[in-house]
């Protein structure tokens, strides 16, 4: 009893500091005269010296329990500070500029999810576990077990046992989480259907029962938090110009903030993100006309262009469209088409990026997403709903890096295109993520990563209230990019 009390122990250790240890690397550090300080050593090593890694093995362990007196000696190289300079370029890194069409055949639905199974699979492999196909799984013989790579298809929920469908391009088979098995059970409840993972699996007569689940998750970011530029960037979203319920007076009290605070911080804002919805559009949903008070989208435009003429020249305006926007709704999704890019570059120069995008400022990595798929990951998630949503928005987003995709569950309300490269996994992890779309204000930080709601400039719409969403309205959130502080900021 002392024995598994210990191993908890051990294990919560390693999972707390975001690691994930194998039977081996247990049993190894069982044995060791002070097994919590081993694995504190071995933490540490890794996280200066394999950043990327998330599983410890037994090769690493005794490796690192052999190196620990070179490692006590160890100093960790100090880099000279960078030289401190003001609004570097904001570089576009990745998005989806123009209008790609499919032909709609089941072969291009097969090729999406290949892509989307391949690209996690690959960020589960970088963690050092060699899968096996699931075709070789269910040949496997009584009481040996293995690691896949699956993806889940379907889930059922019975008396005694989850029942996950699970696929790989080998085979498909339905594997079992008995409820007696506190750890794994709660591990696989908060596995998404269309989501991939790694498994141990071990065959039990007939029956594969799931012995350990593996997310793709994020590592920890290494980044140091002085390196970023001298700036900061200021996130906004879901604006929604032309509806009856735009807070014109809000928005304007936060171009003043703009343009006439004497705050050091508001003087280095070097970019704005207007992370879509920036207009209300038209035909959006039945009966949205009677919420409008301009039923143009061309003036809806206009009126913004307008606005936006009075953020500073000197500051960069970066905009990707919403589900607002009058674009392809499918994800990934274009920039503006032209004529309202004309529109809006009449008065003042804007970036223009599709749905999601990427972008680089300095050495800080963001990943802009609208965050259409929020709506299905509220319904998903256990413990979430949208009367919840000011506390737990940053858990919503934080499970976006637990499975590594923007949009998991497929055939929800967040129509894709099945491209032949999957464009929402999250395959390099970034120093923001940061979207809109549920009108919800919130920030967390996940091992590093900052996650941001920006919120929203709209007052509660019938539907929100209908379910029960609590809007803030005219909150803007303000990172600093050098340190990776952001504040939320309210404007009345
Ligand atoms: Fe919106």
């Amino acid at each position: 009893m002392v024995i598994l009390n210990n191993d908890r122990k051990i294990i919560l250790t390693a999972l707390k500091n975001g690691y994930h240890l194998t039977e081996e690397a247990l049993k190894i550090l069982r044995t060791s005269e002070d097994p919590i300080g081993t694995l504190n050593t071995v933490i540490d090593y890794v996280r200066k010296m394999d950043p990327y890694r998330m599983v410890l093995d037994a090769e690493l362990i005794g490796s690192v329990v052999q190196q620990t007196r070179k490692l006590q000696e160890y100093t960790p190289v100090r880099e000279e500070e960078p030289p401190t300079y003001a609004y570097p370029e904001v570089q576009v890194i990745q998005h989806y500029p123009e209008d790609v069409m499919i032909e709609g055949h089941l072969e291009e639905f097969y090729r999406y999810f290949h892509s989307r199974y391949m690209k996690l699979r690959k960020i589960l492999e970088d963690r050092g576990i060699k899968f096996i196909p699931l075709s070789e799984i269910i040949k496997m013989k009584k009481d040996q077990d293995a690691p896949a790579a699956v993806m889940v298809l379907d889930r059922r929920d019975t008396e005694k046992a989850l029942l996950l469908k699970c696929e790989d391009p080998s085979a498909s088979a339905t594997v079992l989480v008995p409820k007696k098995t506190g750890d794994v059970l709660a591990k696989a409840e908060m596995v998404l259907v269309d989501c991939v993972v790694g498994m141990r699996l071990r065959k039990v007569n007939d029956t594969i029962l799931v012995q350990d689940i593996i997310q793709p998750d994020v590592p920890i970011n290494q980044k140091r938090p002085s390196s970023g530029p001298d700036m900061y960037v200021c996130l906004i979203s879901d604006v929604h110009i032309g509806s009856k319920n735009f807070r014109k007076d809000l928005f304007e009290s936060f171009l003043d903030w703009i343009n006439r605070s004497r705050d050091g911080e508001v003087k280095r804002i070097g970019c704005i993100v207007l992370c879509g919805d920036l207009v209300d559009g038209v035909g959006v949903y039945p009966g949205q006309e009677k919420e409008l008070e301009v039923i143009s989208v061309n003036e809806q435009f206009s009126i913004a262009a307008k606005i936006l003429t009075e953020v500073p020249k000197h500051i960069e305006l970066v905009y990707l469209p919403g589900n607002h926007e009058p674009v392809r709704k499918a994800l990934p999704q274009p920039p503006v088409p032209e004529v309202y890019k004309k529109i809006l570059e009449n008065e003042r120069k804007l970036k223009f990026v599709g749905n999601p995008a990427k972008i680089l400022i300095g050495d800080r990595l963001l990943h802009l997403y609208h965050g259409q798929s929020l709506d299905d990951l509220i319904q998903m998630l256990p413990s979430v709903s949208y009367s919840t949503l000011r506390e737990n928005i940053g858990n919503v987003l934080e499970a976006m890096l637990h499975v590594r995709h923007l949009a998991p569950c497929y055939g929800q309300n967040t129509p894709i295109l099945p491209l032949d490269s999957d464009p929402l996994v999250i395959e390099d992890v970034p120093d923001i993520l940061c979207t809109g779309h549920v009108h919800v204000a919130g920030v967390k930080s996940y091992k590093g990563v900052l996650l941001i709601n920006s919120g929203c400039w709209q007052e509660q719409t019938s539907f929100q209230q209908s379910a029960g969403l609590n809007p803030t309205v005219g909150t803007a959130v303000l990172v600093n990019l050098a340190d990776m502080s952001a504040k939320l900021k309210f404007f009345s």
